[in-house]
């Protein structure tokens, strides 16, 4: 088997090293030696905007807000989704991961989504972009942890307890969606979401195509 090649790396203060690596025509990004993403299997990342903005799909216009960025994948799909009237924030915590999406080895890989005019990309933490937006978005969708309760940064942990879901819910139009990614379920974190005043769907499409490990997908709609 090939190995591992490094394409670029970085110290992002507070963090630590951040890495992007390739074997063949697959890509991974490292945070801190561990694999966050990676390009081999990103079914249920676009199947999250898939049921996310599905109430987006026959209005011309709304905004969406997309955390994290990632390689791209939910971004795209929100893209090819929505129409042109629709604005489409993007919040990234790590510069690198916007900067590498625009350079050689990211930009394909989901077709370039930053290039749309239809995006903004906002460099920093999603929870406070939704601390600092009431009312701002149609549909909010979370993908930046391996789920509710497998975190990728100590700090994401609020984004998910009481206090961040009603942030969450604030940021929202009446009658938003809220859409969390999740490497697994978690009755729990459901539990959360009903308390905060959404209605939820829980679903579990696969990791790619109809093959492969089922993820889950919480779609939770505010009530109004
Ligand atoms: C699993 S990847 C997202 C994959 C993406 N859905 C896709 O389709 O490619 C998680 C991303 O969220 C970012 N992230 C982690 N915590 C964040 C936060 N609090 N705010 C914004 N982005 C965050 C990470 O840097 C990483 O780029």
């Amino acid at each position: 088997m090939k190995p591992w090649e490094t394409l670029e790396s970085a110290q992002v203060p507070g963090v630590g090293d951040v890495a992007l690596a390739r074997r063949g025509d697959e890509f991974v990004l490292r945070v801190r030696g561990q694999t966050l993403m990676s390009s081999r299997m990103h079914g249920s990342e676009e199947a999250l905007a898939e049921a996310g903005c599905a109430d987006l799909v026959s209005r011309g216009t709304g905004r969406v807000l997309v955390g994290g960025l990632g390689f791209g994948y939910t971004t795209r799909a929100v893209l090819d989704r929505v129409g042109p009237g629709v604005r489409v924030t993007v919040a990234e915590l790590l510069p690198v991961v916007v900067a590498w999406n625009k350079g050689p080895w990211l930009a394909p890989l989901a077709g370039a989504p930053l290039e749309d005019a239809r995006v903004t990309v906002v460099e920093g933490d999603v929870g406070a972009l939704m601390a600092k937006s009431p009312t701002a978005f149609d549909v909010i969708l979370l993908d930046v942890d391996n789920g509710p309760t497998a975190l990728t940064q100590p700090g994401n942990r609020g984004l998910y307890g009481p206090n961040g879901l009603a942030r969450a819910a604030q940021a929202l139009r009446s009658g938003g969606t809220l859409g969390v990614w999740s490497a697994g379920p978690s009755p729990e974190f459901e539990r959360r979401l009903e308390k905060a005043g959404f209605t939820v769907q829980v679903l579990q499409p696969h990791a790619h195509g109809n093959k492969g490990p089922r993820h889950t997908l919480f779609i939770a709609k505010r009530r109004r």
